[in-house]
């Protein structure tokens, strides 16, 4: 493998929101060309109970976006969680919010949105089920988002619609049992300047043998 190819492409893979090409039509054949490799993902006991819903009818995509609109004003009024290095997260936290309100603003000019869909409901089911639930759905949209940028196509992962997962699913007509895990808008990106982010240095966060034992 061409490691060098592989770590850009793993270290670069960001959220785009500002540069989603919003005039520029993609190819369906793109996206299921995507999904082939997203498919190549583990899922618990093999079961494969993913479904990946392509949206790109104008009306539908409007009415998923006008969700995601009432959600964001649910999400800005939940308290935050404090974290380690919390001076980082508070330096990259207006880039984030302006870029988070554009692309709240602009989703639904997306040409597609795909929503990762997994088979089960968690709510109330022991943590095993629910962590294998979610396994099994999370690394294909993972490799998803991955294969997109490969191929020139920008996304972000997205979950704020699901403080209304049952109005979308009734819009789009996800039956009962049918979990949604993330959605993605797709398009085109503008420029090729990615570059990998800051994050909480890894010493911080990796404890060996007994948590809390770190190695700098
Ligand atoms: C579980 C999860 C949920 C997220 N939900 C949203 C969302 O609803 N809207 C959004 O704009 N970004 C969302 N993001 C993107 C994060 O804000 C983003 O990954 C983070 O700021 C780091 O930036 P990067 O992806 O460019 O590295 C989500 C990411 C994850 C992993």
């Amino acid at each position: 493998m061409d490691l060098a190819s592989v770590d850009e492409l793993l270290t670069t893979t960001r959220s785009v929101r500002k540069r989603l090409d919003f005039d520029r039509p993609v190819d369906a054949e793109l996206i299921k060309e995507c999904l082939e490799i997203a498919i190549q993902a583990p899922t618990g006991s093999n079961q494969q109970g993913w479904s990946f819903l392509v949206v790109s009818d104008e009306e539908k995509k409007r009415k998923i976006a006008e969700l995601y609109r009432r959600g964001a004003e649910l999400y800005i009024q939940m308290p935050q969680p404090e974290r380690p290095s919390e001076d980082l997260r508070t330096q990259q936290r207006p880039r984030v919010t302006e870029s988070s309100i554009y692309l709240l603003e602009n989703m639904h000019r997306a040409p597609y949105y795909v929503i990762f869909c997994i088979e089960g409901r968690v709510e109330e089911l022991p943590q095993f089920v629910q962590a294998s639930t979610y396994g099994s759905i999370l690394p294909a949209a993972w490799s998803f988002m991955l294969a997109a940028r490969a191929r020139g196509l920008g996304s972000a992962w997205t979950t704020i619609h699901l403080f209304y997962e049952k109005e979308a699913a009734g819009i789009l007509g996800i039956p009962d049992n049918i979990t949604q895990a993330v959605l993605m808008p797709v398009a085109y990106f503008t420029g090729e300047t990615f570059k990998p982010a800051k994050r909480i240095p890894l010493h911080q966060v990796t404890h060996w043998d007994t948590w809390g034992n770190k190695k700098s």
